[in-house]
């Protein structure tokens, strides 16, 4: 009899633990993808609406009252709605999404001329780039050609790389090079094959040359920015603008150091790119300040942790590279890289990140930080979070 009520007991914990189980079994991230990426599509179709009748507005982030803040074409985040358009339409085939895109992507053609800023990868290459790949319009390619030149315009021989800002902070630094700069690179990379002028991919490469010289620490870390002295063409300072000190780890600039080595292995096939990209990745997966959920602070060393801010925004540039890098890497690596990108995505697609259909201005994704230093864009919706977002969804649905 005992042993009878003993085996029920064993019996129903059993049958308890099984419940538990399947109630906490993770949803397939084929289906969550898919999702997430319906569930975007029906807010960037609100966000186009929104602006629609203000033929030269680009959507930028929220202000302090959750209202959305606009910019220009020449701001640096001009061409990610464009983008973002052209994903979703990449993904639905849906007319509105195509003409919206189409729209958007206007707006920024003059930037083709600027010869002021060095985002022009940024402002180009998500739009009419994604345009381009998508339509083939060659009105578009000689946009993005006209940009690259712009773009290559910038590059000083001397010092072998891309000026990055024009304003020099009370004579703080001579020539800044920032380090988001390598993103801008994939203009430059597609020009050369598009026109069949090794100038652009020339420029690109002693860019990334001297960015692996002169803006990691040991472990694998980069500054933000580091200024050359223009007569003898070495660093002159080595700062962290955006970040939370000079010798801090900024996350988004980790970010696109990673992004940006990943894509020039991609264009290049030269594995001392690859590497580099490998302990980027390292650096960033094996911090002890990188949360469970992989949405990193704004700075690895902000010093609040844990309650420092997180940024969005660097979680989903992190997934987009580490779902591109893990197709260069072997098995176990491309597992532990693959392993990291689906937390982030189901982080970012959970209700802490993913704002609900008609909030958060619209915008895709809530909790990036700008630039906390400048107290500008803190725990804010970024156009360029969604654009990464999105990005990483259709990389992951691509796999
Ligand atoms: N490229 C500017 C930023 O990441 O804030």
């Amino acid at each position: 009899m005992k042993n009878q009520k003993n085996n029920n007991v064993a019996f129903i914990f059993l049958f308890a633990l099984l419940l538990c189980s399947c109630g906490a079994k993770k949803e397939n991230m084929q289906t969550l993808v898919n999702r997430q990426l319906d569930r975007s599509a029906d807010q960037s179709l609100l966000m186009a609406q929104s602006l629609i009748d203000q033929p030269k507005s680009l959507p930028k982030t929220t202000d302090a009252e959750g209202k959305l803040k606009t910019t220009s074409s020449g701001d640096w985040v001009s061409g990610f709605l464009p983008g973002v358009l052209w994903y979703l339409y990449e993904y639905k085939h849906d007319t509105q999404l195509l003409n919206d895109a189409k729209n958007y992507t206007s707006r920024i053609e003059q930037e083709k001329n600027n010869r002021r800023t060095h985002d022009l990868g940024f402002m180009l290459y998500c739009s009419f780039g994604n345009g381009y790949r998508l339509t083939g319009d060659t009105v578009y390619r000689n946009i993005l050609l006209t940009g690259a030149e712009s773009l290559a315009s910038r590059y000083n021989p001397r010092i072998g790389l891309i000026r990055s800002w024009d304003w020099n902070n009370r004579d703080r630094w001579q020539y800044p090079v920032i380090i988001d700069n390598m993103m801008n690179l994939e203009l430059l990379f597609w020009a050369s094959k598009t026109s069949g002028n090794p100038k652009y991919r020339e420029i690109a490469i002693s860019h990334a040359d001297k960015t692996i010289a002169n803006h990691f620490r040991p472990d694998y870390s980069s500054y933000h920015v580091v200024s050359y002295d223009t007569l003898t063409g070495l660093p002159e300072m080595k700062v962290t603008h955006q970040g939370y000190a000079d010798e801090s780890a900024w996350a988004r600039g980790q970010a696109w150091a990673l992004y940006g080595f990943t894509m020039v292995y991609r264009e290049t096939k030269d594995p001392k790119y690859l590497k580099q990209a490998e302990r980027i990745a390292n650096f960033i997966l094996h911090h002890p300040n990188l949360p469970a959920d992989k949405i990193p602070y704004w700075d690895f060393n902000a010093p609040d942790i844990p309650n420092a801010k997180r940024d969005a925004s660097a979680g989903a540039i992190i997934a987009s590279a580490l779902i591109e890098l893990s197709g260069y890497v072997d098995k176990s690596l491309a597992k532990t890289y693959l392993d990291v990108s689906e937390i982030q995505l189901r982080s970012l697609s959970s209700p802490e990140y993913f704002a609900e259909k008609g909030t958060n201005g619209n915008f895709i994704l809530k909790h990036s930080v700008g630039h906390l230093p400048g107290n500008s864009e803190v725990d804010v919706p970024l156009t360029y979070a969604d654009y990464y977002y999105i990005e990483s969804l259709l990389r992951y649905k691509n796999l």
